[in-house]
């Protein structure tokens, strides 16, 4: 596909105009950063891995009536979207407590939750994509209280269906982050999955050992990404041939 012009780059996508009206060509870079953008570094193969991974979770959610941006892969570190009016708010789903929710609360990594929780987070990255309570949210004119609860229906259906897909390969998910977006259809509005679902975005332990298989591993220093999200492709069967 010839190059097209860059309507957008983030820390880890880059999206260019698409070839029909309504679509968007997504680029996944090899570029990593945590804590806001303060560390950084270039991880080989990781925008290969998450393209093929997130093609692989978007595709099993169309297929069971979830629906999301994605269209179809092009190739190695592309995939063809609709566009969308991204909600700015990043949609967090924990079975588990970890990650800012442990630390908030004073809690163990590990330590098991009554039950699913939803949070929502406001996407600025200058101020570090602070938690918000829902008032906030509706206060704020950035979703209407019925958007909420759609989007919040949405996060669990997304969780039930990861959670199962993960288990079935001796992967837990603890947590994880999706972004959702609008799509207008005439008079209609509908809310889909965009963005991206994969390591860089979820909290992936393996079942027996504990051992983490996620974006923690570059946040932590706990070994080599690559390695981590090569494990994950390799269990769900789709790992990408020339990593
Ligand atoms: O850091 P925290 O515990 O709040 O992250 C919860 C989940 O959301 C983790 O799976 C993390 O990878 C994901 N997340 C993300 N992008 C952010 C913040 C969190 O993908 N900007």
């Amino acid at each position: 596909m010839a190059r097209r012009k860059k309507i957008y780059e983030g820390k880890a996508k880059i999206l260019y105009e698409g070839p029909e009206p309504g679509t968007l060509v997504q680029y996944f870079k090899d570029d990593a950063t945590a804590f806001n953008a303060e560390k950084r570094a270039t991880v080989d193969g990781k925008g290969v891995l998450n393209n093929r991974l997130s093609e692989f979770f978007m595709t099993g959610l169309n297929t069971i009536g979830v629906p999301t941006h994605f269209i179809k892969r092009i190739n190695m570190r592309e995939q063809l979207i609709r566009s969308v009016e991204i909600i700015p708010l990043e949609v967090i789903v924990r079975n588990v407590a970890a990650g800012s929710m442990a630390k908030r609360l004073g809690l163990e990594e590990g330590a098991p939750l009554p039950r699913p929780i939803v949070e929502f987070s406001y996407k600025e990255d200058s101020l570090g994509d602070p938690l918000v309570p829902e008032e906030y949210i509706i206060a704020f004119g950035w979703a209407s209280q019925q958007d909420l609860d759609d989007m919040v229906a949405l996060a669990l259906r997304v969780n039930d269906f990861l959670s199962g897909v993960m288990y079935g390969v001796g992967i837990k998910l603890v947590d994880f982050k999706i972004e959702i977006g609008r799509i207008y259809d005439g008079d209609f509005m509908r809310l889909v999955v965009a963005d991206e679902i994969s390591p860089d975005s979820c909290r992936l332990w393996d079942i027996k050992t504990g051992q983490k298989l996620d974006k923690d591993v570059f946040r932590r220093d706990l070994g080599n990404l690559t390695d981590a999200y090569t494990e994950v492709a390799r269990r769900l069967g789709v790992l990408p041939t020339n990593v």
